[in-house]
């Protein structure tokens, strides 16, 4: 049954979870405070780039089942189901920051008057769901039932991933906040994604507990490729070998210059303090924190050792992003690298397919290139931070023809050793000698 839904938050969760859920036949409205952001959106422009995106919203927007204000009021007296996505970034002590989410939590308090169910969408601290609903009932408003429902997207995939989930998560206290969650994720119920239902501390602490082992995958593999790098072993077969074991499995064993993005940053910051909240300490996440930032001090020092003194040298990057297929550049290495760079003033010459407008507004002082060929002009080395595809079929000849010195550091390995020895480059590859 269709169902009158807004989603407060049209950032990447929840413009996402909008275009989905409405594609699924629901009314939904979007609410942000960006007055320019909702304009664009009814207009069917996608304000960051995901793959696909666009092309829903659009249909979604042809159909009238989506529609976004900045309205708030008449949103959720409009509506039966409010998801919450607002951010939860990290304050300066590393804990999630709930300020955004309370605001929101006011103006629920303050427009129901009806029974309406809250779905929290945002990465909340174990504990946070409970203290919602104790917030409802000591402003009266103990008609109002609350679930907690992680999400689980990756950016560049979110689209796929919202029509696919691996799993569906639940936090739940009554039988009615299920029985209508059921009804929303009614499309799943009838294919084979599996549903976990449970308290509402369990499904906060799934979502942390799964970024944080992802990117404790990352930064071991990236320790490991250290080793590498030191021993001759080979990274990438290592990962491979170890992947065979479907114990271990062979995702997430790709070594790099650290991850980045707006989620495994924040949320292994917010697990080491959610663990300290209760009193006890997840040490490993700690060290995953630790070894992130040291990977990429490594990928630098190994950068400069290998050129010298890299003041006023021309220097070429490719990639900017976090990741490929997005625009988002939060945390990515990119900005840790070129900082760096600046500061041994060298003259950077960067390209991103997607993010350098984001990235200009942080660097407004380096040279953005649209062809990425023109990174190598006079360059004496290129450093490719970001594993985009047209990198891994760029013309090798051109590049090198173009270069002062024809020396390419492959942090994300887009291009194979074979063709880089052909061509007479000099280079290196994270995690190999
Ligand atoms: C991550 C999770 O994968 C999603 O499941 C989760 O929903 C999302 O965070 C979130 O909490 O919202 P995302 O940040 O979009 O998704 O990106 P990932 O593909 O997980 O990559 C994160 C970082 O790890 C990137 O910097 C990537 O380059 C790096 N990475 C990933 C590696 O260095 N090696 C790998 O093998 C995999």
């Amino acid at each position: 049954m269709k169902k009158k839904i807004c989603i407060i938050g049209t950032g990447y969760v929840g413009l996402i979870t909008a275009v989905g859920l409405s594609s699924f036949g629901n009314n939904v409205i979007g609410v942000d405070i960006d007055e320019e952001k909702v304009r664009k959106l009814n207009k069917g422009e996608s304000t960051l780039y995901e793959p696909g995106l666009e092309e829903y919203l659009e249909d979604n927007l042809n159909n009238k089942r989506i529609s976004f204000t900045t309205d708030i009021e008449m949103a959720i007296l409009q509506s039966e189901i409010i998801f919450i996505a607002v951010g939860t970034p990290s304050n300066e002590n590393g804990e999630a920051e709930l300020k955004y989410l309370y605001n929101v939590l006011d103006s629920i308090i303050k427009y129901s008057n009806t029974y309406k169910l809250v779905v929290t969408k945002s990465t909340v601290p174990v504990g946070t769901n409970r203290k919602i609903k104790e917030y409802f009932i000591s402003n009266k408003k103990d008609f109002l039932d609350i679930v907690s429902n992680p999400e689980f997207l990756r950016e560049g995939k979110a689209i796929f991933d919202f029509f696919h989930p691996d799993r569906i998560i639940i936090g739940y206290e009554n039988e009615n906040a299920r029985k209508i969650m059921e009804e929303i994720y009614s499309p799943f119920l009838r294919t084979t994604v599996p549903f976990l239902w449970c308290n509402w501390e369990t499904a906060e602490l799934i979502k942390y507990a799964s970024n944080g082992f992802l990117a404790l995958k990352i930064a071991y593999i990236n320790q490991i490729s250290n080793l590498c790098e030191i021993s001759g072993a080979d990274v990438y077969l290592v990962a491979k070998g170890m992947g065979m074991d479907g114990r271990i499995g062979s995702k997430f064993l790709h070594p790099g210059p650290g991850y980045g993005g707006s989620c495994f940053p924040k949320d292994t910051r917010a697990l080491s303090k959610i663990a300290e909240s209760f009193g006890t300490k997840i040490s490993l996440i700690d060290a995953v924190i630790d070894a992130n930032e040291k990977q990429k001090e490594h990928v630098f020092n190994r950068f400069k050792n290998k050129l010298g003194d890299l003041k006023n040298k021309k220097i070429g990057i490719l990639g900017l992003a976090f990741k490929a297929e997005t625009d988002d550049i939060r945390e990515s290495p990119a900005i840790y690298i070129i900082d760096k760079l600046k500061k041994e003033k060298c003259i950077i010459s960067a390209h991103d397919p997607k993010a350098r407008k984001n990235f200009s507004k942080i660097f407004p002082d380096i040279q953005y290139v649209e062809d990425l060929y023109d990174v190598a002009n006079d360059a004496e080395a290129i450093l490719i931070l970001t594993e985009w595809n047209e990198y891994k079929t760029m013309d090798l000849y051109e590049i090198k023809k173009r270069m002062k010195n024809p020396y390419i550091f492959d942090t994300r390995k887009v291009l194979r050793e074979e063709e880089l020895k052909e061509k007479g480059f000099d280079y290196n590859f994270v995690g190999l000698k």
